[in-house]
């Protein structure tokens, strides 16, 4: 059992089968997406492996304390947790399966999401395509540890990797109005680099050979995101948008913060 309160303000601890137990006065419950092995298949570098284990990763959906959940409703934001445990697809560490944010209805922008790393170390990837999904613009790799954050810039695909021994825990906050786009990912068998285990390094880099020509994916830290203010805090992340949800208006209107949201991608 790994006690997660410090870390992300909120009365959740991992239990030993990565799941997340919920104490008083959040109220205990199930995973809301147990992704299995199966759903993961189209977009593995490796076809026909037999998994070590079924059950991938555990999201659970719409975490809020009893006090907030006016507040959060209010500013149509959820704060979800995804528990992602160490391992191997093949040569490829344990992933999400990936997804695109739709345009804002009426809009040439995606709503833009903001991770916390509760626990472990993940490496999260980013890319973003053409408006067909034809062609890939730019790719970006984040490797965060625990209390670190990433704010994905708007049209960013993303995937998070766990790259280490331990089970990577991570929390969002996200618009609740933002609709996920599989079938680009779907469609190409994963993004553009499947990040494998390495004997020299921490991990490597695969690229994809669904793809055409494709960038040089280009390595951060979270440090270059501490333009926004709930990054450089050192509040977690369900604290911080609580007392500040301001800082979060930039998942439901990325318009107005075109600038600090390119900055992370130039
Ligand atoms: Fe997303």
């Amino acid at each position: 059992m790994i006690n997660l309160e410090k870390i992300s303000g909120l009365p959740i601890e991992l239990t030993d089968d990565y799941h997340l137990k919920f104490n008083p006065p959040l109220t205990d419950r199930e995973p809301t997406i147990v992704r299995k092995f199966s759903e993961l298949m189209p977009v593995l570098m490796e076809q026909g492996l037999k998994p070590d284990y079924e059950d991938r990763y555990f999201v659970y959906r719409a975490i809020s304390l009893p006090e907030d959940e006016a507040k959060v409703k209010k500013y149509h934001l959820t704060y979800d947790v995804t528990i992602l445990p160490p391992g191997k697809l093949g040569a490829e560490f344990n992933k999400t399966v990936g997804h695109y944010h739709a345009n804002i209805p009426g809009k040439n922008i995606a709503h833009p999401e903001i991770y916390e790393v509760l626990n472990g170390r993940a490496l999260f990837v980013l890319q973003k395509m053409d408006a067909e999904f034809r062609k890939v613009i730019s790719v970006l790799v984040i490797e965060a540890d625990r209390g670190q954050k990433v704010v994905y810039p708007p049209n960013y695909g993303h995937v998070i990797y766990n790259i280490g021994p331990d089970p990577v825990v991570t929390a969002n906050w996200c618009s609740t109005n933002y609709k996920a786009l599989y079938e680009p990912v779907a469609q190409l068998h994963g993004l553009a680099y499947f990040v494998t285990a390495s004997p020299h390094q921490p991990f490597d880099l695969a690229a994809n050979r669904n793809y055409g020509e494709i960038p040089a994916a280009r390595m951060f830290t979270n440090k270059f995101m501490s333009g926004f203010s709930i990054v450089a805090t050192n509040r977690p992340m369900y604290i911080e948008g609580m007392l500040h949800p301001d800082e979060l208006e930039f998942l439901s209107n990325p318009e107005k913060y075109a600038v600090e949201l390119s900055s992370i991608s130039s």
